[in-house]
């Protein structure tokens, strides 16, 4: 068995009614309290949540007090994704994410694989030794996209909020996929105007002719 079977990975996501994953550059912009009890719930569930280094800058990472005492009790690790040294602020417990090649590598703990950019395989390899079982993805697109274009992601917990952002806001995931991974749903949840989904993957469909 394979890291990437024996570590359920899981992704979860906010989008406006036409797929935007931010307004004015913050995903937290879409979002409501219900969706951010959502987002706790899931993270209690995992042993390590992972975001890209942009996305930990740009949204309310290190000031969330949640997250703060839910890393002062152990778990789950935050994993920073990042090619260089990232400094958390307000000396918040995490991982760095990160490749061999990053000599500047500091936290409480590095997980480095692959050279110019992390080999997501690679790194769940190590995840997998250092036990865990559920890792959550938190995005945002630029990670997500490495991430699907190397293994399947098993579970998707997405929130569809109730506006129309239009414009240029990147989707989920934005690089071009070969194969149709199909997903059934398994809940489904309205409160208010937002809508809570989760899916599960079912399998991979043949490429459309
Ligand atoms: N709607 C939502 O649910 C949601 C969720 C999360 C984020 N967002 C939004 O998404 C936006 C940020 O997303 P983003 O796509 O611009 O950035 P991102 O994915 O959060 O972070 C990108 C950065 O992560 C690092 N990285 C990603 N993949 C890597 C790899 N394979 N190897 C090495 N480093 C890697 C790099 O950091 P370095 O440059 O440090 O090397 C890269 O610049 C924000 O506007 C945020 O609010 C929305």
């Amino acid at each position: 068995m394979t890291a990437a079977e024996s570590i359920r990975l899981s992704l979860n996501m906010i989008t406006s009614l036409d797929g935007a994953i931010s307004y004015h550059n913050r995903g937290s912009n879409l979002s409501c309290d219900v969706d951010r009890d959502r987002m706790h719930r899931l993270r209690r569930d995992a042993d390590l949540v992972i975001v890209g280094s942009r996305t930990a800058t740009s949204g309310r990472y290190w000031r969330d007090d949640f997250l703060r005492r839910h890393n002062a009790a152990g778990l789950p690790r935050i994993g920073v994704v990042s090619t260089s040294r990232w400094i958390a602020g307000e000396d918040v417990p995490h991982t760095l994410i990160t490749t061999t090649t990053n000599v500047d590598a500091n936290a409480e703990l590095v997980i480095k694989a692959g050279g110019a950019i992390v080999d997501w395989p690679t790194a769940l390899a190590r995840m997998q030794e250092l036990g865990y079982r559920n890792v959550l993805l938190e995005g945002g697109p630029t990670t997500l996209s490495g991430v699907a274009s190397a293994v399947p992601i098993n579970d998707l917990h997405l929130t569809i909020a109730p506006y129309l952002i239009g414009g240029k806001a990147e989707r989920v995931i934005c690089t071009h996929r070969e194969d149709l991974s199909r997903y059934r749903l398994l809940n489904h949840q309205q409160v208010d105007d937002y809508i809570f989904l989760d899916f599960t993957r079912k399998s991979s469909c043949p490429t459309p002719s």
